[in-house]
């Protein structure tokens, strides 16, 4: 039977394989509801007292960390690949969430399950690599479940980013279709053939020679990712204007990019091309010339269903309320970046002031303000946002209710970091500081470990890594001897110590 008319429950999508254990932090309630305030309006409705979906979850690790982070709110979750949902329930059951349930059902089947209302419904990598049949099906999802001034999270690949690469997707598929073996082979065997054209000079890639790079990105992939991204049969990059019209039909309006620098005209449009966008008035016309602008490829979207508006006063009065904090080492923060509309060497005597201050302590804008009198609230308010848009601030929740999600929290990361001597795919852990996951590579949660035992974390860790004959990697050289690898172990052990440790105790991980 040929594939075109196979039936079978994966409806195209691959499934042979599973997928990468993600976690994406547009996803949370906080940074949704923070780039909808943005925008001068407001999510309403209950922020403890919740109901939250999240359809194709993959292995669950978006939608337990926010269980784990919103313990008053209820989590729902579905995704067709049992063996993800066992996994997902492995991790519920191990950390001891009792807000969260996951579903193995296909989207249609999930519209005929008995759910409750949904305040949030979010979606990511998945609307533009299924059928039109199933992005039907996630719009009836969404009309009968979403709640009035409920919002959704939709990524896609989009044009017209992809015009150029998106034939390469078609022959990465094909030549795989045709390749013996297992997906994983076939997979290698699309990446060879695309590697022999490119050396051979193929026409195609000679007159498209942004493919180059992206095909040397591709190779350095991990291939689980590889294999999901690129060989669906449904695969297609949309135009913003055609996804903001099929979720129209779920009386759905575009709010709000979730990628918050997107939202700052001056680090996303170049300032030559400022006048054409200019011209544009019609919010969804405005979106869509963006993108021809920015040659974008990848959108997260905010659509909701009838959203808060407020006054200048009341912008300003939340805005001013929002509480932030630092969650890098100042080390770590650059002033020098490549935004969509080019580089920027953005005013350290403007941020590196706020860095001090929000390095060990979290503030509202309006504390921020009263402490930085020289800055003009412009200055301020930019600063803030394209440094959280960057990762180094990031909204704070209230202090209501700390102590309840810490409780949570801890037993969430205490189960997580107890997988860390077996396995490096849970790399994210859950702060009740910020309602939001934070990356912790399996290193450091091994230290963490080694610290609850009142063991040397250096030992701790050298000890598993030498009983699974692993060997710690230094700008892609591999550290051969026990004393090399204990040495640098040693040296990350400091760092973490010295400043991650005291992080991760400020964001309430610790
Ligand atoms: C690229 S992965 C993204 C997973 C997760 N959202 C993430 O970003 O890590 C897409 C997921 O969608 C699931 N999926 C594909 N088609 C589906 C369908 N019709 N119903 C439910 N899940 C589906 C796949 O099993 C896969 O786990």
């Amino acid at each position: 039977m040929s594939e075109g008319t196979k039936m079978s429950w994966n409806e195209g999508y691959v499934s042979e394989i599973e997928y990468t254990f993600g976690f994406y932090r547009e996803l949370s309630p906080i940074w949704i509801d923070f780039a909808t305030l943005l925008r001068g309006l407001r999510h309403d409705y209950n922020s403890h007292n919740f109901t939250y979906c999240e359809l194709a979850c993959g292995q669950g690790l978006t939608t337990a960390i926010l269980a784990a982070c919103y313990p008053q709110a209820q989590f729902y979750a579905t995704d067709y690949n049992p063996q993800h949902i066992v996994t997902a329930r492995g991790l519920v059951e191990g950390a001891g969430l009792t807000n969260v349930q996951f579903y193995d059902d296909s989207f249609k089947q999930f519209l005929h399950r008995d759910l409750p209302q949904f305040d949030f419904i979010c979606l990511h990598g998945i609307y533009s690599w299924i059928s039109v049949d199933n992005r039907r099906a996630i719009v009836s999802f969404i009309k009968e479940k979403l709640k009035p001034g409920g919002a959704v999270y939709v990524s896609y690949n989009c044009m017209p980013g992809w015009g150029a690469a998106a034939p390469m997707q078609y022959l990465l598929r094909w030549q795989s279709k045709r390749s013996p073996g297992n997906i994983m082979q076939k997979m290698n065997s699309a990446l060879d053939l695309v590697s022999k054209m490119i050396e051979l000079n193929a026409p195609y890639f000679v007159q498209n020679p942004i493919l180059k790079s992206r095909y040397e990105r591709y190779s350095k992939q991990d291939r689980l990712y590889l294999i999901h991204e690129y060989l669906n049969e449904h695969w297609q990059a949309l135009y913003f204007e055609q996804v903001a019209a099929e979720m129209n039909d779920a009386k759905l309006s575009f709010v709000a990019s979730a990628s918050i620098l997107d939202q700052i005209d001056n680090v996303t449009i170049a300032p030559n091309l400022m006048p054409l966008y200019n011209e544009v008035t019609n919010p969804v016309e405005k979106e869509q010339m963006k993108d021809f602008l920015t040659n974008a490829q990848f959108r997260r979207d905010l659509f909701y269903r009838g959203v808060g508006k407020l006054s200048g006063g009341q912008h300003l009065q939340q805005l001013q309320q929002q509480r932030f904090t630092l969650i890098v080492n100042p080390k770590e923060v650059k002033y020098e970046h490549t935004f969509t509309a080019g580089q920027a060497k953005l005013q350290e005597n403007i941020y590196q002031p706020i860095v001090q201050i929000l390095q060990d302590s979290v503030l509202t804008f309006g504390e921020l303000q009263n402490q930085l009198t020289g800055m003009t609230p412009q200055n301020l308010f930019q600063a803030i946002v394209i440094f959280t848009g960057l990762g180094y601030f990031h909204p704070v929740l209230p202090p209501e209710g700390y102590q309840e999600r810490k409780a949570i929290t801890d037993r969430f990361n205490r189960f997580v970091i107890e997988q860390s001597p077996h396995s490096a795919q849970l790399s994210f852990l859950a702060s009740p500081v910020l309602g939001n996951g934070i990356q912790v590579n399996r290193v450091e949660q091994m230290f963490m470990l080694a610290m609850s035992y009142q063991k040397s974390p250096v030992d701790f860790a050298w000890q598993i890594l030498a009983s699974q004959n692993q060997k710690m990697i230094v700008e892609g050289k591999t550290l051969e001897t026990p004393e090399e690898n204990v040495a640098h172990l040693k040296k990350v052990w400091e760092e973490f110590r010295s400043s991650r440790l005291p992080l991760l105790q400020r964001l309430g991980v610790l």
